[in-house]
Formats: C-alpha cells, sequence, structure tokens
C-alpha cells in the first residue's frame, strides 16, 4: 500500500498544487474563505452529482481530489473554467471548488482519494 505524505504549510491560501499519488495527480487546494461558502451554498437542484461540500472534505480549508476529469480521463487545468476552481480542456468540463461537476460532459464529480490530514500533515491512501 502506497501513501504519500504532503508538508501542507507551503501551500498558501488559493493556491491548488498536484502531486502525484499511485501515478495519478492528486489536487490538494487550499480554499479561501470565499471558495468555502461559495462551495457551501450551492444548491443540491444545481449539480449533476449531487454532494454537499461537508460530504466532500474533511477541513473545510482544505480540498483534496484525484485530478482526472470523470469523462474521459484528461488532468483538468487549475484556477480556470465558468466556476473558477477546475476546467478540463478535453471536451469541456467545469468544476467548482468542491471538486464537482457543473457544466459539461463529465457525470461524476471528481473523485476523492482517502486520506487524512494530522495538523500540516497529509497523509493521502
Ligand atoms: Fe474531461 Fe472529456 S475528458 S471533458
Amino acid at each position: 500500500v502506497s501513501k504519500l505524505e504532503v508538508d501542507l504549510s507551503n501551500i498558501k491560501i488559493g493556491d491548488s498544487v498536484t502531486v502525484k499519488w499511485r501515478g495519478k495527480p492528486v489536487f490538494v487546494r487550499h480554499r479561501t474563505n470565499d471558495q468555502i461558502t461559495q462551495s457551501e451554498l450551492v444548491p443540491m437542484s444545481e449539480l449533476v452529482d449531487p454532494q454537499t461540500d461537508a460530504e466532500r472534505v474533511k477541513i473545510p480549508e482544505w480540498l483534496v481530489l484525484v485530478g482526472i476529469c470523470t469523462h474521459l480521463g484528461c488532468v483538468p487545468i487549475k484556477d480556470s473554467g465558468d466556476f473558477g476552481a477546475y476546467y478540463c480542456p478535453c471536451h469541456g468540463s467545469h468544476y467548482d471548488y468542491s471538486g464537482r461537476i457543473r457544466k459539461g460532459p463529465a457525470p461524476l464529480n471528481l473523485e476523492i482519494p482517502e486520506y487524512i490530514i494530522d495538523g500540516n500533515l497529509l497523509t493521502i491512501g
């Protein structure tokens, strides 16, 4: 079982970094208060794959996602798209600050890997 440790103290508020875990990109985003509030307020009726923000994060400040588009597997671009967070340029899927699909052909929200956060240490896997 391969686990990956990430030091969160180097990731500034508002930044999304990409790490590699089991050959896959994983996005780790230090969300701003605005991004958290915005994610919490989205009505479930607007979501293709309805999940509350609380179901998708363990600590509101930290969003951890497998960075593989749920459409056909491209790697989305950070800080991009109509919802500001991630955009997959292959066929135009837009994801929000909770990693939820909001527009485009992807059927599901970005996957969340198993992880734990202990202080400044994120352990994925
Ligand atoms: Fe991302 Fe098709 S692979 S939109």
